[in-house]
């Protein structure tokens, strides 16, 4: 069977971490590009030199050239600049915007029948406009955020009832930002749900703090922002697309009617196989839970008309 042809984009902390899980799992053949010459084709060549120890049979390259991306299966766009303390994702908007645009239209020439994941902030809108420019159907492009911001609450779940990471299930609604909605209704430890084990003032804490995670992590690094656990988060979806495992998880993804959205992306669960986004799910919610969502489609409307979406 012919190996998977995977295109990172941006070969900086997210899209070299994106190699390193890749490989690791040994998805495929993975292209690191930039335009930072010398950068990609350094970090390949490293990573690949860790196959005899690790054991994975992947071609890693790296390269400033699009050519060298052709014909690709799935392409994950990670170029732009991160976030800086006191920097919000939205701040990131223009400039990002101009980055991705171009990113995915060259990356679309050479791979017209490619699966396309962004993770460039403002994700949700980043991802419409890597959907735009790429001209690909909408269940071919689709966004990294909502595995990200899941992951996170799964974790503080687990760590406040002290039980295994493996034993809790969670999914967060809505866009990547502040004003994201994680579900406490959908969200079970060991199939118990967690309102059953966790009094609600402390549930209330972990959801501020899944909800500012990202932040959390930006003011640790003070020069960047989280790559591990988004690339990991990442690189779940590529496993989902590359092994046709029709995963439900939760992505950006292009809303025709679902949850009364018409004309954006926007975090909802779906299911991921080798078509891309194969359907959306529509889960019932709390009046609460709708009021929290409109305000997450607020913020992310407001941002998308900026750059003219
Ligand atoms: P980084 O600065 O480490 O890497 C970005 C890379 O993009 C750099 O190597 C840079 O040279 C490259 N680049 C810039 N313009 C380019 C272009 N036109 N073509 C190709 N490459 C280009 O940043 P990072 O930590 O890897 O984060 C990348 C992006 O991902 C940021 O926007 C960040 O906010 C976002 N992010 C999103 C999530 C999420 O949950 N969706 C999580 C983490 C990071
Ligand atoms: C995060 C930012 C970088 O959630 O999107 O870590």
């Amino acid at each position: 069977m012919k190996r998977k042809k995977i295109t990172i984009i941006g070969s900086g902390n997210v899209g070299a971490t994106c190699a390193h899980w890749a490989a690791a799992k040994e998805l495929g053949d993975i292209v690191l590009i930039d335009v930072a010459e010398g950068v990609p084709q350094g970090k390949a060549l490293d990573l690949m030199e860790a196959a005899p120890i690790e054991g994975f049979d992947c071609n890693i390259s790296g390269t400033n050239d699009y050519a060298d991306t052709k014909n690709s299966d799935l392409i994950i766009i990670t170029a732009g600049i991160a976030r800086k303390p006191g920097m919000s994702r939205d701040d990131l908007l223009s400039i990002n915007a101009e980055i991705v645009s171009s990113c995915a239209r060259l990356a679309a020439e050479y791979s017209p029948e490619a699966i396309i994941i962004v993770v460039t902030n403002p994700l949700d809108v980043m991802t419409q406009v890597a959907w735009k420019a790429s001209g690909f159907p909408a269940q071919r492009v689709m966004g990294m955020a909502g595995v990200l911001d899941s992951a996170r609450f799964r974790t503080f779940i687990a760590l406040e009832l002290g039980i295994s990471f493996e034993d809790v299930s969670a999914f967060v609604l809505g866009g990547h930002g502040d004003d994201m909605v994680p579900l406490v209704k959908y969200s079970y430890a060991g199939g118990i749900p967690i309102d059953k084990l966790i009094p609600q003032e402390r549930i209330d804490i972990l959801v501020e703090r899944t909800r500012k995670g990202g932040a959390e992590i930006v003011n640790y690094l003070k020069t960047g922002s989280a790559y591990y656990a988004p690339a990991a988060s990442v690189i779940q979806m590529a496993e989902a697309i590359l092994k046709d495992k029709k995963r439900i998880l939760p992505v950006a993804a292009y809303l025709q009617g679902e949850y009364q959205q018409q004309d954006m992306y926007f975090g909802v669960p779906a299911i991921i196989g080798s078509k891309g986004i194969e359907k959306i799910i529509e889960v019932d919610l709390s009046d609460k839970e709708r009021i929290e969502l409109n305000k997450s489609i607020a913020s992310v409307r407001s941002l998308s008309k900026i750059v003219g979406l």
